[in-house]
C-alpha cells in the first residue's frame, strides 16, 4: 500500500525538494511515522510553476472537450483506484475507511460533472450597435495555484476538472498533514495528463504554499482552509492583484422547529455534524444545534443515545464509524474548548475526552460531545472548534433565533427543520450562510454551488459558476463599416 518513497510531480517528472529536505507525515491513530515528504521551498515552487506556465501554451490550445476527454479518464483511474485511495487517506487522515471510499466516489461524480458542462466555456454576442460586431470568449488564467486542508484529502486533491477544463494549468499543494493521497494521486496524473499540466508539491504553508501565492507567473489561487491563512492569501493576492476564490470556517446553525419528525430531525443533526466523515472536521458541519424549548428534552435524549453508539476505531478498520483527529495540535485545540465550555458553565452531557479503549489511546481520538445549555454569546457557540464539539442552545422565539443564529462572524451553512414549508422558508432567507438545507443537513449536490458569506469565504465551488470563475472574459469589437 505505502510505496517506497514519495516525490513530487513537477512538469511530469517526479521531484524530490532541491534542499533535499523532507518531513514525516504520521498515522494520527498511532503517532507512527508514515512516510517521509519532499519539503519544498521557494526554489521548487518556481519549478511547479514554470513547468505549469510551459504546458500552458499546448493546453489552452485544445478545445475544453478535449481537455474534459483527459478529466473523464482520470475520474475513471480514480474509480478504480479508490481502494488505494481511501486507505492512504484513513491511514495518513484519521478518517473512517468506508467514507474515504465515498469521497473519492464523490471527487469522481464531480469531475463527471464538469466533463459534461466543457461546452458552457463560451462567449456571448452583443449587439450594441448596428455598425459593430461584439462577441466574448472566455480565456483561462494561466497557471492556477490550489492549496488544499487536510480533512478530505483525495477529495479536495482531485478537484482539478474545473480549472483544467477551463484551460488552465495547475500546482497543487496538499495538506502538509496528509500528503500521501495526493503524491499517490501524482502516479495517476503523471500517467493520463501532458507533463506539466498538472504540478503536485508538498509542503507546509509557510515554505512551500507561500511563494506558490506570491508566483508572479500564478494569475488564479483557490484556498480551503483557516479564516487566518485566508485572509493572509488575500493580502498576499492582493499585492499581486490575483484573482482568488476561499472556503474557510463555519459556525453552523441547525434550527430546530417544534413540529418536526424527530427521529429524522436527530439523525440530521447527528450526521450534520460529520461524526462519521470527518470526526466534525468539516467547515459544513452543524456544530451549533438550536432546539425549540418544546422538544429540546426529547431531542436532546436521543441525540445522546445516538452518540453513545458510534462505533470509534481504527481509521483503516472496515467496521469503524468515527476515526480521529489530525493532529496534537487539532487534539489539543478540540480539548482545549471542552475545557472552555465547561468554564464557561456550559453543561457537558456526552464524550468530553478520550474513548476508553486502550488501543486507541495512542492515537487523537475524541468522543462525539455534547454541550446543552449553551449561550449564543460563548466562545464555544462562536468560534470554529473543527473537531467533534456539538452546542446545544435553546429557542422559544423565532426573531431572536435569527438574531442568535447570525451572531457568528461564519456564514456557510445552516440546517433548518419544519414541516411548514413558509416557516422553513422565511428563516431561509434571513439566515446569513451560503448553502442552506431545508429538512436535511451535511450532503453536497454536484451543481449546487457551495461557498460561504461573511467571513466563511469568496466565490462558490462545484458548481457552473464555480468553472467559470477559471476564465476571464475578452471582448473584441468588430467594426463592420
Ligand atoms: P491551515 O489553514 O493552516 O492549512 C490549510 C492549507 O493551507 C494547508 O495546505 C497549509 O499548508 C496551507 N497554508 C498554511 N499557511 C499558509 C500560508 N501562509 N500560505 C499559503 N498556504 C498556507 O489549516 P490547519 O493549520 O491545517 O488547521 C487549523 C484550523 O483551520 C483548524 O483547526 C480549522 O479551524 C481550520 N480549518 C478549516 C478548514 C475548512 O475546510 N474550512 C480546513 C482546515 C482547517
Ligand atoms: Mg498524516
Amino acid at each position: 500500500m505505502l510505496r517506497e518513497s514519495y516525490l513530487c510531480l513537477i512538469g511530469g517528472e517526479w521531484a524530490a525538494a532541491e534542499s533535499g529536505k523532507t518531513f514525516p507525515t504520521i498515522n494520527p491513530a498511532t503517532g507512527e511515522v508514515l512516510a517521509q515528504v519532499p519539503a519544498c521551498d521557494a526554489h521548487d515552487v518556481d519549478h511547479a510553476v514554470q513547468a505549469a506556465q510551459k504546458a500552458f501554451f499546448a493546453w489552452r490550445n485544445l478545445t475544453p472537450v478535449e481537455r474534459a476527454f483527459y478529466c473523464r479518464r482520470f475520474a475513471e483511474r480514480l474509480r478504480a483506484r479508490a481502494d488505494t485511495y481511501a486507505l492512504l487517506d484513513a491511514l495518513d487522515g484519521g478518517n473512517p475507511l468506508q467514507m474515504m471510499r465515498r469521497d473519492v466516489s464523490l471527487a469522481a461524480a464531480l469531475i463527471d460533472y464538469y466533463t459534461g458542462l466543457a461546452p458552457e466555456i463560451k462567449g456571448e454576442t452583443i449587439p450594441a450597435t448596428s455598425q459593430t460586431f461584439h462577441f466574448t470568449l472566455r480565456e483561462p488564467f494561466g497557471v492556477v495555484a490550489r492549496i488544499i486542508p487536510f480533512n478530505h484529502p483525495i477529495m479536495f486533491a482531485a478537484r482539478i476538472a474545473a480549472p483544467l477544463i477551463a484551460g488552465n494549468t495547475l500546482v497543487m499543494k496538499p495538506a502538509e498533514q496528509t500528503s500521501l493521497s495526493a503524491l499517490e494521486m501524482a502516479h495517476d496524473v503523471k500517467e493520463l495528463f501532458p507533463p506539466g499540466v498538472v504540478n503536485i508539491i508538498t509542503g507546509d504553508g509557510p515554505g512551500a504554499g507561500a511563494p506558490l501565492v506570491k508566483h508572479p507567473l500564478v494569475r488564479r489561487v483557490h484556498f480551503t482552509g483557516s479564516v487566518e491563512v485566508g485572509r493572509e492569501i488575500a493580502r498576499a493576492a492582493a499585492d499581486g492583484l490575483k484573482t482568488v476564490s476561499l472556503e474557510l470556517g463555519g459556525k453552523n446553525p441547525m434550527i430546530v422547529f417544534p413540529d418536526v419528525d424527530l427521529d429524522k430531525a436527530v439523525a440530521a443533526a447527528f450526521n450534520g455534524m460529520n461524526y462519521t466523515w470527518s470526526q466534525g472536521q468539516s467547515c459544513g458541519s452543524t456544530s451549533r444545534l438550536f432546539l425549540h424549548s418544546d422538544i429540546h428534552d426529547e431531542f436532546l435524549g436521543r441525540l445522546m443515545e445516538k452518540v453513545k453508539a458510534v462505533r470509534i476505531g481504527p481509521p483503516a478498520d472496515e467496521k469503524t464509524e468515527m476515526g480521529c483527529l489530525i493532529s496534537q495540535k487539532q487534539f489539543d485545540k478540540v480539548l482545549s474548548y471542552i475545557e472552555l465550555g465547561k468554564k464557561e458553565g456550559a453543561r457537558l452531557v456526552a464524550g468530553g475526552g478520550k474513548p476508553p479503549q486502550p488501543e486507541l489511546q495512542r492515537g487523537y481520538f475524541v468522543q462525539p460531545t455534547i454541550f446543552d445549555q449553551v449561550e449564543y454569546r460563548m466562545r464555544l457557540a462562536q468560534e470554529e472548534i473543527f473537531g467533534p464539539v456539538q452546542s446545544v442552545l435553546t429557542w422559544k422565539d423565532r426573531n431572536q433565533l435569527v438574531e442568535m443564529a447570525n451572531s457568528v462572524m461564519y456564514g456557510l451553512t445552516a440546517s433548518i427543520w419544519t414541516r411548514d414549508f413558509s416557516a422553513a422558508y422565511r428563516m431561509a432567507s434571513e439566515i446569513e450562510a451560503g448553502y442552506i438545507w431545508i429538512n436535511d443537513s451535511s450532503k453536497h449536490f454536484p451543481g449546487v454551488p457551495f461557498g460561504g458569506v461573511k467571513q466563511s469565504g469568496i466565490g462558490r465551488e462545484e458548481s457552473l459558476s464555480d468553472l467559470l470563475s477559471y476564465t476571464q472574459i475578452k471582448s473584441i469589437n468588430v467594426n463592420l463599416a
